[in-house]
């Protein structure tokens, strides 16, 4: 009788121990490429050219006037606040940071917020605007009683799309820009929200809207509430700009609050990677108006388990300065007037493009959009063939859509950057 072990090591073995059995086919071969994210192959591209007079005008990232990345006094201030405490790096809890979460709900919803005076808030620290998104995708597919449709706004930011799909929900567009003024297709917009089916959810832009740099106004904006109110729809808000489009974050805060005013239970993405120029540190927040103190307890329990398995807790540093600068009154101040400066950059740039195209070019061409948009971005109406030719000529790179990051303009490039679009338009 031989042993158990010994009938094994009889049988002849086709391939040695300890070689991997060779495959017809390798286990990923039927992996297909994927195309290269929309935004960030315009800097792959651009990184490739060596003209000295390229312009990167893809990435949407803040420059300061002589095209670098710039880094807030304000968050300088408070590094070294918080370098100078030797704060310990133990995990956070799933919801993050309380006093970031604190300050953060404050920014968006106001100071006086009954919302967060009677303890109906539930607010998560997030892996900045993206993560916020993604926990609202994954909280809404699991909770939402009423449907797992979400309307988009036609266009909206690139990545929208696959967080919403990827969170099992349904997308759907609703009109937005109409391309003949360039600016707010307000009655398309209206006439989506009372088409739609009851109870669908909306995500709104809730100011600066990305890629358009078109905004509704604050009348628009009460219209628009009235009108998602009539149909019972539910209002997501992305807030990845506040400060950002006008200078002042409680007029930038307007929709947010004038619809929880109006008594819509929303939710909300913030982000503070433009606004405090923390970009690479991710951090953002998600939040939902709730019913009571009750619910409140009850909807923050299951975001704590959407966010468990995700990424299990979130990241200390972003959450620390930003907790430092909303916290401390006098760097408060000084991030209130920084943000200033950012947007009032944005603002001189699109009134130098503008005058450029029409007074030195003599542009024929209506080009009002570029000073009535907002924001970080300008949607130029550049064609795609137009984009492909300022490139190729001119070395100007932009996304397909004809988005131009003004944050990438300076006061050292905007004349040849006005020449190449008069170029490319004429
Ligand atoms: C409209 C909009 N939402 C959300 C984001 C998220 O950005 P982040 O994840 O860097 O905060 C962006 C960034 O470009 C954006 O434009």
């Amino acid at each position: 009788m031989f042993s158990r072990i010994a009938q094994v090591a009889r049988v002849p073995l086709a391939v040695p121990l300890g070689v991997v059995s060779p495959r017809a086919v390798s286990t990923w071969a039927n992996v297909p490429q994927g195309p290269p994210d929309a935004i960030l192959g315009v800097t792959e591209a651009f990184k490739k050219d060596t003209d000295p007079r390229k312009m990167n005008l893809g990435v949407g990232a803040y420059r300061d006037d002589s095209g670098k990345p710039y880094v807030l006094s304000s968050v300088r201030k408070a590094e070294e606040l918080i370098l100078s405490k030797l704060l310990d790096k133990e995990y956070l809890g799933i919801t993050g940071l309380p006093s970031f979460s604190q300050a953060a709900g404050i920014l968006a919803y106001g100071e006086d917020n009954a919302v967060i005076k009677d303890g109906k808030l539930v607010i998560a620290q997030s892996i900045s605007g993206t993560g916020a998104l993604r926990i609202g995708g994954a909280f809404l597919e699991r909770f939402y009683p009423y449907g797992k449709k979400i309307y988009l706004p036609n266009p909206t930011w690139g990545n929208h799309i696959p967080i919403f799909k990827d969170s099992g929900l349904q997308v759907e567009r609703y009109r937005y820009f109409d391309p003949k003024t360039n600016g707010l297709d307000v009655a398309g917009f209206l006439e989506d929200i009372k088409n739609a089916p009851k109870n669908s959810i909306f995500l709104l832009h809730a100011c600066a809207h990305n890629p358009t740099g078109v905004d509704p106004t604050q009348a628009q904006w009460n219209e628009i509430s009235s009108a998602i109110k009539e149909r019972d729809h539910f209002a997501f808000f992305d807030m990845a700009y506040q400060g950002f489009a006008s200078g002042d974050s409680q007029r930038d805060a307007y929709a947010v609050r004038k619809f929880v005013a109006d008594g819509h239970r929303i939710c909300l993405s913030q982000s503070f990677a433009k606004n405090m120029g923390l970009y690479g540190e991710r951090i953002g927040a998600f939040s939902i108006v709730t019913d009571s103190t009750k619910e409140k307890a009850t909807v923050e329990s299951q975001v704590k388990i959407v966010i468990r398995p995700m990424y299990s807790n979130p990241p200390l540093t972003g959450a620390r300065i930003v907790s430092e600068v909303l916290n401390t009154p006098a760097l408060k101040d000084e991030w209130l007037r920084e943000v200033k400066v950012m947007a009032d950059r944005i603002i001189t740039m699109r009134d130098k493009l503008r005058g450029h195209l029409e007074n030195d070019f003599k542009s024929k061409l209506p080009w009002n959009h570029i000073t009535d948009q907002i924001g970080m971005f300008c949607f130029s109406g550049l064609s795609p063939a137009q984009v492909e030719a300022i490139q190729n000529d001119w070395h100007v790179y932009l996304t397909k859509d004809g988005r131009i990051s003004m944050a990438g303009i300076s006061s050292g490039n905007v004349k040849y950057l006005a020449e190449a679009i008069h170029n490319v338009t004429k």
